[in-house]
């Protein structure tokens, strides 16, 4: 069993996935923390010092091994689904479920949030609700390619359960 949990920065992918990964017995993932460890460094500092595309392409390379793990829980980075071929690998290789949260709901997370995230650290705060919800349009497309969508302000693990409980996966 491989199950990815996609969608946009704060949507609860870490959180979510964690707990979803102890409900069922198997092992979490962290995407970006997997690219950290491989590449040994922060996932700031490669968007810093080499700019998103190398980014992107060490997400991939990544993707391409984590595709190969057994009975796993990957929380997926905000942006692998947008590019390459990703997120035809991840269904050819798991189930995916769409953290499908409002743009207000993501702004105000991420306000709160310690994470430093490349692609919003220089937005003003009352800039973000509308650059988000911009963003989220744009990526739209791809998320919504994933087998399964939970929309709500307020996911909670039972929700993703239920999910699965109701589907093949
Ligand atoms: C990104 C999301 C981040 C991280 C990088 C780019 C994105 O992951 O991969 O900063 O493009 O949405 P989280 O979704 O875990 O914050």
């Amino acid at each position: 069993m491989r199950i990815y949990l996609i969608g946009y920065m704060g949507s609860g992918k870490s959180t979510l996935g964690r707990q979803l990964s102890q409900r069922l017995g198997i092992s979490f993932l962290d995407m970006d923390h997997y690219i950290e460890q491989r590449y040994f460094r922060s996932v700031a500092d490669i968007f810093r010092e080499e700019g998103e595309m190398s980014f992107r392409v060490k997400e991939q390379a990544c993707l391409r091994e984590i595709a190969e793990l057994e009975n796993v829980v990957v929380a997926t980075g905000g942006g692998a689904p947008c590019f390459f071929d990703n997120m035809e690998v991840m269904n050819r290789s798991g189930c995916c479920i769409f953290l499908d949260v409002p743009a207000e709901e993501l702004a105000s997370r991420l306000r709160s949030s310690q994470t430093v995230r490349p692609l919003i650290s220089r937005k003003p705060e009352e800039e973000l609700p509308v650059f988000i919800g911009e963003m989220l349009r744009e990526r739209l497309p791809y998320y919504s390619q994933a087998r399964y969508r939970v929309s709500s302000g307020n996911i909670a693990v039972n929700d993703l359960i239920q999910t699965l409980e109701h589907h093949e996966c």
